[in-house]
């Protein structure tokens, strides 16, 4: 990347955002290099697809003033001069079979759609679907998948990724996933020190974690004694650290493989935002995608 352009990036706190899209591309690249010759159909699906450029605005929790997640966490970045992930799935040679771009907002879904008109000769490969992206991962999870093999890549900005989701895409056992899990800026933000949870934001850890034992892992309570004889007990949250692994482990229960040290993408105060999770589906393919996959996160720092 030209001097420049790194520059301007650092000064927007956009290393991270650069990061997981070059762990991404670099991935993607060769994932269809490695199955090239096989005789499987292969899709890259983005559910979270954007505009196909970066984005400028960073969270639409800021929609929501009850919101607990605080964009405050992330500088703005205004880099809409450069690709987003759907542009550079589509730039990755050879190329996929097919590109299935997910996205809520339909003000986006426009401007995905133009990226058929960029380039014309995969316009018949790019399939669009305007909506939520856990309706429409689960509807394609309950396709037949044994000809098929995919990479999917779930970028929310926050909490909206529903474990029932991750499951659905663990079951086919053909998907390699890539997923940003927001671990600094909303799991972390979710768990108070006091350990005093309000119950939406219980309902949404759950939806998130896919369980309600979580609070065990998170909170423990200590007790020591005073001065006096007498025990006092006090509520020991979890750090980062221990959050980060247990999400781990809970892919590990259900995919066939899941890289051990996920990338911890931080802001330019170095405090982490998100974790770059990866997990393979496909028990005979999850050896070489493992390596490929966690060589990148080291290299890409
Ligand atoms: C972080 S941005 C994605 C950036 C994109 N991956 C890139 O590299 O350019 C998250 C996107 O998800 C969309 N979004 C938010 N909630 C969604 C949901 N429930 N289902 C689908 N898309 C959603 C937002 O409109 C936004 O465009």
């Amino acid at each position: 990347m030209p001097d420049d352009r790194k520059e301007k990036e650092h000064q927007f706190g956009g290393e991270w955002t650069t990061r997981k899209l070059e762990v991404l591309a670099r991935y993607l690249r060769s994932y269809v290099t490695v199955l090239k010759s096989t005789p499987f159909r292969k899709l890259y699906i983005d559910a979270f697809a954007g505009t196909g450029y970066r984005d400028a605005r960073q969270s639409d929790e800021e929609e929501n003033p009850q919101s607990p997640l605080f964009p405050d966490m992330v500088e703005p970045e205004p880099q809409s001069f450069l690709d987003g992930s759907a542009r550079l799935a589509l730039q990755i040679e050879p190329r996929f079979d097919q590109y299935i771009f997910i996205e809520r907002s339909p003000e986006r879904c426009v401007q995905l759609e133009s990226l058929k008109s960029e380039f014309p000769a995969l316009t018949n490969l790019v399939e669009l679907h305007q909506g939520d992206a856990n309706v429409k991962i689960q509807e394609l999870c309950a396709r037949n998948w044994r000809s098929t093999r995919a990479v999917l890549f779930l970028d929310p900005y926050g909490m909206q990724v529903e474990w029932k989701t991750i499951e659905a895409i663990a079951q086919t056992k053909a998907i390699d996933l890539w997923l940003l899990f927001p671990l600094g800026i909303g799991v972390n933000r979710l768990l108070p020190k006091s350990g005093d949870i309000p119950e939406s934001w219980r309902r949404r850890l759950n939806l998130l974690l896919g369980t309600e034992d979580w609070y065990e892992e998170f909170y423990k309570i200590e007790t020591m004694p005073n001065l006096f004889g007498d025990d006092n007990e006090r509520v020991v949250k979890a750090t980062m650290e221990t959050i980060g692994r247990y999400f781990t482990n809970r892919l590990k229960s259900i995919f066939a493989g899941v890289a051990e040290e996920p990338g911890v993408l931080r802001n330019s105060a170095n405090n982490p935002l998100y974790l770059l999770c990866f997990a393979v589906g496909n028990e005979r393919g999850k050896d070489i995608a493992l390596r490929i996959a966690q060589h990148l996160l080291k290299e890409v720092r």
